[in-house]
Order: structure tokens, then C-alpha cells, then sequence
């Protein structure tokens, strides 16, 4: 089909599996039209011809049929009445459908008789889809990969993750192999009726899962049960009959264990792992800021740079991480972070190592060109200072959210001896240790002392700049406790606080 000039129309274009169907055709040379409700929003390629229109309303997606020549069809929702009407709709103009459809479908079980709403809704497109005379392929996926950034919002703000039966393995799939699956079956011949079970390559038990998420981004993150009836309820609203959540229960326990071999059949290449997944997906996962807290960590390199304005600010941020995806991961960078400084100058890098050695090693074999690079691409980055620490002590929030912004508070000392100290007598004051409330939208802190002695560095993680202004208006005036200690602590000077908002956080592979 690559060689006609028709036009394939997917739908669900901006979603998970649909973003990738589109990334797919155009790599093959198909002109795509993507159906999205907001076209301006959808963010597609230009090249993209973005329409307005949903799949559950017929009428509209009439108007987009014209040339087209395959549909991609999935549901973003369970009307199947304005489903099969769509699809009725489709099948007078197209030649082909290929479905996503669901792993919970039972074959040889009428729609009216599938378990659960999941299954049902989907039996009844597939019916319709049967029923128009076009050739049809249908995926039948079982449990996305994507699933987990239901995880993320606790992964961010460091509380528990709730799993949904914690022990029992499933084969997560990756939502570019179902695309991949999806461009054969839109653009080859040979998979007229196929109906493809699709899983991911392993079985793993979401606790494992939860794990991998944990090793790939350098975290310990917690988890408790979560009945499956809660989970439920929650995806399908309060006001739902008991019946359906029932159903949506019963699909859940339905078919464990699954593992299939068609992504690979299919496409010729491996299914990703689910690691591979984690990989595609840190910054959704976890967010931007850096795993601060890490075990492994024996030594972090704090880099300031300073540029002429903003713009160059966001270029040099985005060069410095990118850069990454041109040359080798030096070996021990277990991660490097960005921040921008909100007076629109500054940026600071936060490079954990597994030790000063594999800094040193990099500085010697690979620092140079990689600086050199970004020189050319972001001319007039002034490199002011570079100071090594390693983390101290920590006042973790009992109460934890996701911080928005860090700012980083700097004394200068005479002996490291002398950095510790005073963190230990700033320790004994803070909320955490007294049992004092925190000042509201204070998160973390994070006590760094330069390993040569010479500095102390507090990583202070607060819900917004707005947050710490607050806290410097209440708390850190002349007269209050801690300025008060900063004064009377001999051998240290403090040097200031910038106060920044997190831009971007790689990761290397873990440390062996
Ligand atoms: N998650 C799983 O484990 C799993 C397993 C098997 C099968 N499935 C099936 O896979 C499908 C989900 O695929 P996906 O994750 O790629 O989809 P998705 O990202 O959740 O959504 C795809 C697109 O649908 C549109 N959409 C969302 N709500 C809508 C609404 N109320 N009306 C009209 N359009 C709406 C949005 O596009 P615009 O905003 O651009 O219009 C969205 O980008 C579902 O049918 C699901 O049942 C899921």
C-alpha cells in the first residue's frame, strides 16, 4: 500500500498506542490522516493531516473518509452504539480495519455473553467490524505497559504505590510494538481475519514491575495492596453499578499468565522488555528531578554555568542532556540532572557518580568533545564552578508531594568536620526532628558536604519558588533561629541561596 497514494486514517492518533501508528506510517512513507478532537492540541508532525472528530460520532467522521483507503480503529470509551455506528460509517467507505481490541475477548462467545465490560464493548465492535464485509485485523492486547503511569503520581510526590494484586505475573506490553504489530497489518497483505493476542516478552509481577521502575530510575520506591474492587471503582467512577466493577474485577483475574510470541512473528523484531519500557518512560514515571536520595551514589559533581538570557538558558539545558544521545554513557554516571535558575541565567548540573574515579575517568577521556559540542551548538556558556560532594544527612517531609522547585543554599567552610556539625545542629531544629509542622510547601532537605572540605551545600526541595519566598519572609530573618546558628557557627560563611525549578533527569544503566 505504501506505493498507492491513499490515505490510511487513524484514529485515537494522540493517545498511546495511535501516536505511535502515526510515527509508524509516516517511517514507511504512508500519508496518515489522524483523527483528534482538538487539532491545534494534537501535536502531530506536519505532515500529519490532523481532522477534528472522534470515532463516537459518526456523522463527523463521515466528512474524513474521502481517499481512504484503512482505518486504525480503537475505542476511547464504551458507547457502543455510537461505536458500531461508526463503524457501519467506516465500512462503506474503507477497505480495510484494523482494530484494537482487547486481550479479555473471548473467542467463539457472542458479545452479549463476553466477561465483564471490557470484553463486552470490545466483542461488539469486533461483531460490527465482521458484520461491513471489510477485511479485518483485530490486536488483542493484554495488559499496556502504560499502565503504570496510573504509578506516577505517587512515584513523584514519594509516597506508596498502590498495586492491584502485587504477586500475580502478567506480560506488559509496549505500546510501540502494538503500533508496529498495527503497521503491518495497515500496510501488508496476510492479515485478513487475523486476530493477534499480543503481551510483552516476560511475565512479571507488578511488585517486580514496581522494582524495575525503581532500579532503572535509582529509587526505593514502597508499595501496598490495593484491593481490586477499589482500583475498579475508581476507573470507572463512584456511581457506578456493582455489576460492572464486578465485571471489571472478573477481567482482571481472567487469563493470568498469558504470554504470547506475535510481536515478534509479526514484526520481525523482538518485543521490548519491560525495562525498555521504564527506559522510553523515566520522565513520566518519576518526573525531572534527580533521584537525590540514591544509595549508590559515592560522589555528585554540582556544576554551575551562567548564559546571556532565557532563551539560551532553555538551548543550553536541552543541549546538555540531549547531547547525551550522540556519545557513550560514561561509565559510573548513574544520572545527571538539569535545573534552570529562575533569574534566567543560571543553570546547574547534578551528575550523581558511583565514585570520583569515574568522574575523573570521563574528565580524562570524554569531557573534553562532549564540551566542545556544546559549545558549538550553544555558543557563550560561561562555566563559573564545579564542586564535588558527597550527601550528608536528609530531612525527608513526613508528609511527602512533588517539589517544584529546589534551591540551593551554599556555605563556604573550613573542614568538612566543620559542615557536618553545623547539619547536625540545624538537624536537632528542623520540623522533622521536633515534631514541629513544617512551613507549608516545604519539602526536603538534602545536606551535601564538598568532599575537599571547602563547602556545604543544602539540596532544599520546596512545592514552589512561591513556597520558599514565604519561608524566608517567616523564618530567615536576622533574628530567627537558623541565621541566628549560621552566625554563631564558627568556620562557616555562608555564600547564598539560588533558587531554581527543575528541567530534565537521565539515566545511565544501573551500576553492575
Ligand atoms: N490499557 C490496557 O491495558 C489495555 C489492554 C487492552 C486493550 N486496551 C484498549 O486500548 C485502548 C486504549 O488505547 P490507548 O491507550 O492508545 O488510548 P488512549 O491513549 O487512552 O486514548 C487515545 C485517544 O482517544 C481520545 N479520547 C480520549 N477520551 C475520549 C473521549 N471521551 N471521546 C473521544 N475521544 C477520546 C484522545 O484523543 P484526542 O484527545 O486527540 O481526541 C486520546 O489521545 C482502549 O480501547 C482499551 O480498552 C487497553
Amino acid at each position: 500500500m505504501a506505493e498507492t497514494n491513499e490515505t490510511v486514517l487513524v484514529t485515537g492518533a494522540t493517545g498511546h498506542v495511535g501516536r505511535h501508528v502515526v510515527a509508524g506510517l509516516r517511517d514507511v512513507g504512508v500519508r496518515v490522516r489522524a483523527l483528534t478532537r482538538d487539532p491545534a492540541a494534537a501535536g502531530l508532525p506536519p505532515d500529519v493531516e490532523a481532522v477534528p472528530g472522534s470515532q463516537l460520532e459518526a456523522p463527523g467522521l463521515r466528512r474524513h473518509l474521502d481517499d481512504v483507503s484503512a482505518v486504525f480503529f480503537m475505542l476511547p470509551g464504551f458507547d457502543t452504539d455510537a461505536l458500531a455506528e461508526s463503524v457501519r460509517v467506516v465500512g462503506d467507505h474503507v477497505e480495510r480495519v484494523v482494530l484494537l481490541s482487547s486481550g479479555a475477548v473471548h473467542d467463539g462467545v457472542p458479545a452479549s455473553e463476553q466477561p465483564g465490560t471490557i470484553a463486552h464493548a470490545h466483542a461488539v465492535v469486533e461483531e460490527a467490524i465482521r458484520a461491513t464485509g471489510v477485511s479485518w485485523t483485530f490486536l488483542r492486547p493484554y495488559g499496556f505497559a502504560v499502565n503504570a503511569l496510573e504509578w506516577a503520581e505517587s512515584i513523584r510526590s514519594r509516597r506508596p504505590v498502590e498495586l492491584v494484586r502485587p504477586e500475580v505475573a502478567a506480560a506488559p506490553v509496549d505500546e510501540r510494538d502494538i503500533a508496529a504489530v498495527a503497521v503491518r497489518a495497515l500496510t501488508e497483505d496476510g492479515h485478513d481475519r487475523a486476530r493477534y493476542e499480543l503481551t510483552g516478552p516476560e511475565l512479571l509481577s507488578p511488585a517486580r514491575q514496581l522494582a524495575i521502575v525503581g532500579e532503572v530510575t535509582g529509587r526505593d520506591i514502597a508499595w501496598r495492596e490495593r484491593s481490586a474492587e477499589a482500583w475498579a471503582r475508581t476507573l470507572l467512577g463512584p456511581d457506578t453499578p456493582d455489576e460492572v466493577v464486578a465485571g471489571m474485577v472478573a477481567g482482571l483475574n481472567d487469563r493470568p499468565g498469558a504470554r504470547t510470541d506475535t510481536v515478534a512473528r509479526v514484526t520481525g523484531q523482538r518485543a521490548h522488555t519491560y525495562r525498555e519500557w521504564v527506559e522510553a518512560h523515566t520522565e513520566d514515571l518519576t518526573g525531572p528531578l534527580p533521584p537525590v536520595s540514591r544509595k549508590d551514589t559515592g560522589h555528585v559533581l554540582v556544576a554551575t554555568w551562567r548564559v546571556a538570557d532565557a532563551g539560551s538558558q532553555r538551548a543550553a539545558a536541552a543541549a546538555a542532556i540531549d547531547d547525551w544521545r550522540d556519545r557513550p554513557w560514561p561509565s559510573g554516571l548513574l544520572a545527571h540532572s538539569v535545573l534552570l535558575g529562575t533569574d534566567g541565567h543560571t543553570l546547574v548540573h547534578y551528575s550523581q557518580w558511583t565514585d570520583e574515579a569515574a568522574l575523573e575517568d570521563f574528565r580524562r577521556s570524554g569531557c573534553g568533545a562532549r564540551n566542545d559540542a556544546l559549545d558549538e551548538t550553544v555558543p557563550g556558556i560561561e562555566r563559573l564552578d564545579a564542586v564535588g560532594y558527597r550527601l550528608y544527612r536528609e530531612a525527608l517531609p513526613e508528609r511527602p508531594f512533588e517539589p517544584g522547585a529546589v534551591v540551593l543554599v551554599s556555605f563556604r567552610t573550613d573542614s568538612a568536620a566543620t559542615g557536618e556539625r553545623f547539619v547536625d545542629e540545624l538537624l536537632l531544629r528542623h520540623p522533622v526532628t521536633t515534631g514541629e509542622q513544617s512551613p507549608e510547601g516545604m519539602a526536603g532537605n538534602h545536606f551535601h558536604i564538598a568532599v575537599d572540605g571547602s563547602r556545604m551545600l543544602n539540596w532544599a526541595e520546596f512545592a514552589t519558588v512561591e513556597a520558599h519566598e514565604r519561608v524566608v519572609a517567616d523564618r530567615l530573618q536576622a533574628d530567627d533561629d537558623v541565621p541566628q546558628l549560621v552566625e554563631r557557627t564558627e568556620g562557616l560563611e555562608p555564600i547564598g541561596f539560588q533558587r531554581f525549578v527543575p528541567y530534565r533527569t537521565v539515566y545511565g544503566p544501573p551500576a553492575d
